[in-house]
């Protein structure tokens, strides 16, 4: 049971998330929010974190905790990644450049979409380490290797290859907010009325957080200036033929490290492996795409009896909090994604939210590891979790 109490401060992503809500026009924020169809892969990647029951121990050391890991080579904070989230810049104001600050400061790293609001080189400007960049792929190659050239001029050390969006997932939350058609006069005006009865974003993000622009893709798509035009260019640019054999060319023009996300199936994750991937995210897009998946969470240990360490494997999907990032390492995932959580956050309390967000993740994992007496994070196991029916 939880309580709102005096509703002082934020407390878990759950609160985040209200205050978001509060603070977003309804359109953006069922955007972030939403999953597709009836939403009962969204729901189920939440609830199998929160079934997964813990074994409590006591009187071991664990006067010293560590959470700290390494990730193809680099050490890290704990062992968390924000995921790739496409148009977070129309959330907080320049939203992808105040994560990369807010995740460098913590020590875990970022993960800039294709379709982000602000492009790799004015996330570069911001940054000072490498961060992460996902790719999907379009039909033009020519634009995909510009793509590649550019994430690789601006240091990117990562590229994620999402392979579960062959064609966009059917969103219901979207078709009632008016977001995938233009609508009646009447429908576009009550749009407006639910812009300007959210002054704070309007302000803060729809006049002071411009351009609003696919910063990445503003170049193949000159004197666009309209999210709609970039829309329907991504629309036809999205490649739904795309094979294992696209990926061998991939591998072939990334000398980075190359991790597949999307993947569900043993064969899959088996497949990426064989096309020379170094790292797997098991993920169903946060339950935006086919509805009626198993989550990221249970089809964890398949993937993992599956590749084993031929390659590293992430999970995302319903990470809330440290408990649950101790769940999927116990699980055998070397690193977890996480998505909305970090768009509430900055959309509701800007930068110092999303820090907060972070250290009070940090500070549930470490008492996760003490209260479960396991306090070095390298050494979890399923045997922290309890499996009895009890
Ligand atoms: C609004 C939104 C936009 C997203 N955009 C992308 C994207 O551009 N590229 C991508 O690979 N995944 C995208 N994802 C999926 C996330 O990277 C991640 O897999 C998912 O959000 C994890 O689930 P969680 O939100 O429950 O943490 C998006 C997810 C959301 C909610």
């Amino acid at each position: 049971m939880s309580s709102k109490g005096l509703g002082l401060f934020p407390a878990s992503t759950g609160d985040y998330r209200a205050l978001a809500e509060k603070r977003l026009p309804r359109a953006l924020f069922d955007y972030i929010d939403g999953g597709a169809c009836e939403e009962k892969t969204l729901a189920a990647n939440v609830a199998d974190f929160q079934n997964i029951m813990f074994k409590q121990r006591v009187m071991r050391d664990v006067s010293t905790i560590n959470t700290k890991t390494t990730f193809f080579g680099n050490a890290y904070e704990l062992p968390m990644v924000l995921a790739p989230i496409g148009l977070a810049g129309l959330m907080a104001r320049r939203a992808e450049v105040q994560a990369v600050r807010v995740a460098e400061a913590t020590g875990i790293p970022f993960c800039l979409s294709t379709v982000s609001i602000c492009s790799l080189e004015e996330v570069a400007k911001a940054a000072t380490k490498p961060f992460w960049y996902q790719l999907y792929m379009m039909r033009d190659r020519g634009y995909v290797e510009q793509l590649l050239q550019r994430a690789e001029n601006v240091g990117c050390d990562t590229l994620v290859f999402t392979v579960d969006l062959a064609v966009v997932g059917p969103r219901y939350r979207d078709v009632r907010n008016g977001m995938t058609a233009e609508g009646t006069p009447l429908i576009k005006i009550r749009k407006l009325m639910n812009l300007l009865s959210h002054p704070q974003w309007l302000h803060d993000v729809g006049i002071k957080g411009k351009p609003h622009v696919f910063g990445n893709l503003s170049e193949f798509v000159p004197g666009a200036q309209k999210l709609e035009a970039f829309k329907s260019w991504v629309d036809s640019q999205f490649d739904a033929s795309v094979t294992w054999k696209d990926i061998e060319w991939l591998r072939g023009k990334w000398k980075g490290k190359l991790i597949i996300k999307g993947i569900l199936e043993p064969e899959d994750a088996l497949e990426a492996v064989e096309v020379g991937a170094d790292g797997v995210v098991v993920s169903n897009h946060g339950g935006r795409q086919l509805d009626g998946v198993q989550s990221g969470i249970s089809m964890l240990p398949h993937i993992v009896e599956a590749i084993g360490d031929k390659a590293e494997i992430l999970v995302d999907g319903g990470v809330r909090s440290g408990q649950d990032i101790a769940k999927a390492r116990a699980l055998g995932a070397s690193n977890v994604m996480v998505g909305r959580p970090w768009v509430w956050a900055l959309a509701s309390q800007g930068e110092a939210g999303l820090q907060q967000l972070l250290t009070t993740i940090k500070a549930e994992l470490n008492i996760t590891l003490a209260l479960t007496g396991c306090p070095d994070i390298n050494e979890l196991s399923p045997a922290i979790l309890d499996k009895s029916q009890r």
